[in-house]
């Protein structure tokens, strides 16, 4: 699975270490940036990453910026794009086994990195429900 990954400047930290970790784990990773702890706009780079997975280039993404709704509301503007903030283990499994979000939103500043690696492990690992999610999901719209 490829999984592009994006943020501003609140979320650099966070973003390079979930890189080192999900490439040890065999994912292949692709970096949307921004590399700096500068400050940048968030939506040049949630753009960035929205337009690679409505094109197939990533499976699904990952974006990070300071409370996580700037990337999150960003996102969601692209049609193909499912985007779920997530701040806790449970909430991580939700939005994917309810909202099968293909992107997932971490708030860098107020969650802990041990957080961030233990929502994205489980989102990674949560298959989506189906059933009534589906038909929810189906009324949004999105691709
Ligand atoms: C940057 O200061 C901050 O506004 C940004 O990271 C994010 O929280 C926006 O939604």
């Amino acid at each position: 699975m490829t999984i592009g990954i994006c943020n501003d400047h609140a979320g650099v930290d966070y973003k390079n270490r979930l890189v080192a970790m999900l490439e040890k784990a065999g994912f292949k990773v692709v970096n949307f940036g921004t590399d700096s702890t500068v400050s940048v706009d968030y939506p040049v780079f949630a753009h960035a990453l929205a337009e690679a997975v409505e094109k197939g280039e990533v499976d699904r993404g990952i974006a990070l910026c300071g409370t996580g709704n700037g990337m999150a509301i960003t996102l969601n503007k692209h049609q193909g794009v499912r985007a779920g903030l997530a701040w806790s283990s449970e909430v991580g499994r939700l939005v994917k086994a309810h909202n099968n979000a293909n992107v997932l939103v971490l708030p860098a500043r107020f969650i802990s990195f041990r957080m961030a690696a233990s929502i994205v492990r489980v989102w990674l690992s949560t298959p989506f429900e189906g059933g009534r999610h589906k038909r929810r999901i189906d009324m949004i719209p999105c691709k």
